[in-house]
């Protein structure tokens, strides 16, 4: 097959978890009839199968409640789309893979190092590519930043400070009302919000490798001793709701009032169209009109990490839930020849020989029309890369993936455990060999 019929070959996917990110997805085979169709989706919850059934008209026979019964058929797909809940992740992966199909598997990829280990294990002994959803390494921003360090042009890096404000909101949201509030329930918040920036300043850091990693992190507000007096269980109940910054009806009522039926005015309406009286029965009844001081929450709502890296470079990240800004990372990188900024879009480069800086404009958008516009477009580069991988069996496309993905994980567990055990994760020790190996690759 010559590479240009071999480019327009239609693909077919199975999305497996057909919640926020998986239904999401799955509208990149609306977009584009022509390259994907969405052939079976597994979930356990009625609506959320029966919008993607709708959307994508899937026949009932490929619509399942249990993604085993998928996995017991043989192959009618080229790839499987795992966006279930983080505890959810390794099995159906490890599953589908065992079974030839190719994978976009969403992050963290498992909650623990062993099933982390286990999936890229399994995806290179079956010879499936495996793209793990870090989107914002196909973020034109961060990948630029990439692009700029490889050119050598500010010299050797020896610190990157990397911010991730998630947004008091947002925190919220998820980590305090959301899926993300309990570990025993998903994971701890430095995975699940920072497997991203842990990732990020392990790429741009290229061949030099982690060795030492520390960690400090704590719950500090969101608890039921910092309660506001006279506040209620529910915010539509509460006599003191409007001097709280995290009153449920301020944040869903009033975004919904102001227009917004997407996220997170969807999460809460349960994959069912949004409308005033699903909000406000959402916030009657369901997690997310629960008093933000009264939730089973116990994440992290801020943490440091620390590295050292061979040679003598250091980065610092810092995740912080009490921000304005929602999730738009703040990066400065020093060189040796110059520095990067980046904050709020904007990308600037200073070189110290010519005293000059260059502000680089970067695309803010997808070069097609796509409805997926997440992470400021990452979602859609993330996806079409994989389509592309696949469609051209050309797995250098995807850049997150089972050797990268496995290895930064690998550091997020070792902050954590720094951050638990109260010491420095020295990872010549403590992890792997190949972990080291790896570096000469990315
Ligand atoms: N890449 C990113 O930046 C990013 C952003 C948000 C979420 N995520 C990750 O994406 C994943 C999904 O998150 P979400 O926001 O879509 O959550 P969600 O709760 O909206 O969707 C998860 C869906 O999986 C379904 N499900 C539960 N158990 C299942 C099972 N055993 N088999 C099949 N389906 C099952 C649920 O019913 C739900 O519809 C999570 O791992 C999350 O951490 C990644």
């Amino acid at each position: 097959m010559s590479a240009s019929t071999e480019d327009r070959k239609k693909l077919r996917c199975i999305i497996i978890g057909a919640g926020n990110r998986g239904f999401r997805y799955s509208q990149y085979a609306l977009d584009f009839p022509e390259r994907l169709q969405v052939v079976a989706v597994a979930d356990p919850n009625e609506k959320a199968l029966r919008r993607m059934k709708e959307a994508h008209n899937i026949p009932d026979d490929n619509i399942h409640r249990d993604w085993k019964e998928i996995a017991t058929k043989d192959k009618y797909a080229e790839f499987v789309v795992v966006a279930t809940p983080d505890r959810h992740h390794k099995d159906p992966t490890v599953s589908f893979a065992k079974k030839g199909y190719h994978i976009l598997l969403e992050k963290p990829m498992a909650i623990s190092e062993e099933d982390c280990k286990e999936i890229a294990h399994v995806c290179k002994q079956h010879k499936v590519m495996l793209g793990v959803c870090h989107v914002l390494r196909y973020s034109p921003p961060m990948r630029k930043i990439k692009e700029i360090i490889m050119s050598g042009r500010i010299g050797d890096v020896v610190n990157i400070q990397h911010l991730e404000p998630v947004g008091f909101w947002h925190f919220g949201h998820s980590y305090v009302r959301g899926n993300w509030r309990n570990e025993a329930e998903s994971t701890f918040s430095l995975l699940a919000k920072c497997c991203h920036d842990v990732d990020l300043i392990m790429w741009w850091m290229g061949k030099k490798r982690c060795e030492q990693i520390s960690s400090f992190g704590s719950l500090v507000h969101f608890t039921k001793e910092n309660k506001p007096a006279g506040a209620g269980s529910r915010c539509l109940e509460c006599n003191v709701e409007q001097t709280c910054p995290y009153s449920a009806k301020k944040l869903y009522l009033g975004q919904f009032n102001s227009g917004n039926k997407g996220w997170p005015i969807s999460v809460i309406c349960n994959a069912e169209e949004p409308t005033l009286e699903r909000v406000t029965n959402a916030l009657k009844t369901g997690p997310y009109g629960k008093c933000a001081y009264e939730c089973d929450n116990d994440v992290c709502d801020n943490q440091v990490v620390n590295m050292s890296f061979s040679g003598g470079a250091t980065a610092n990240l810092t995740m912080i839930a009490y921000t304005q800004r929602t999730c738009q990372r703040v990066v400065k990188i020093f060189g040796t020849k110059g520095e990067i900024r980046f904050d709020n879009q904007a990308l600037q480069v200073y070189d110290f020989l010519s005293g000059k800086q260059e502000t680089i404009t970067l695309p803010s958008a997808p070069q097609e029309k796509s409805s997926l516009q997440g992470h400021d477009g990452a979602d859609y580069f993330t996806f079409h890369s994989f389509v592309k991988a696949v469609q051209t069996n050309d797995p250098s496309l995807i850049l997150s993936g089972p050797d990268d993905s496995l290895a930064s994980h690998l550091l997020v567990f070792a902050a954590e455990k720094s951050r638990r055990q109260n010491r420095i994760v020295d990872t010549l020790t403590e992890l792997p060999s190949w972990f080291g190996e790896i570096h000469e690759d990315i």
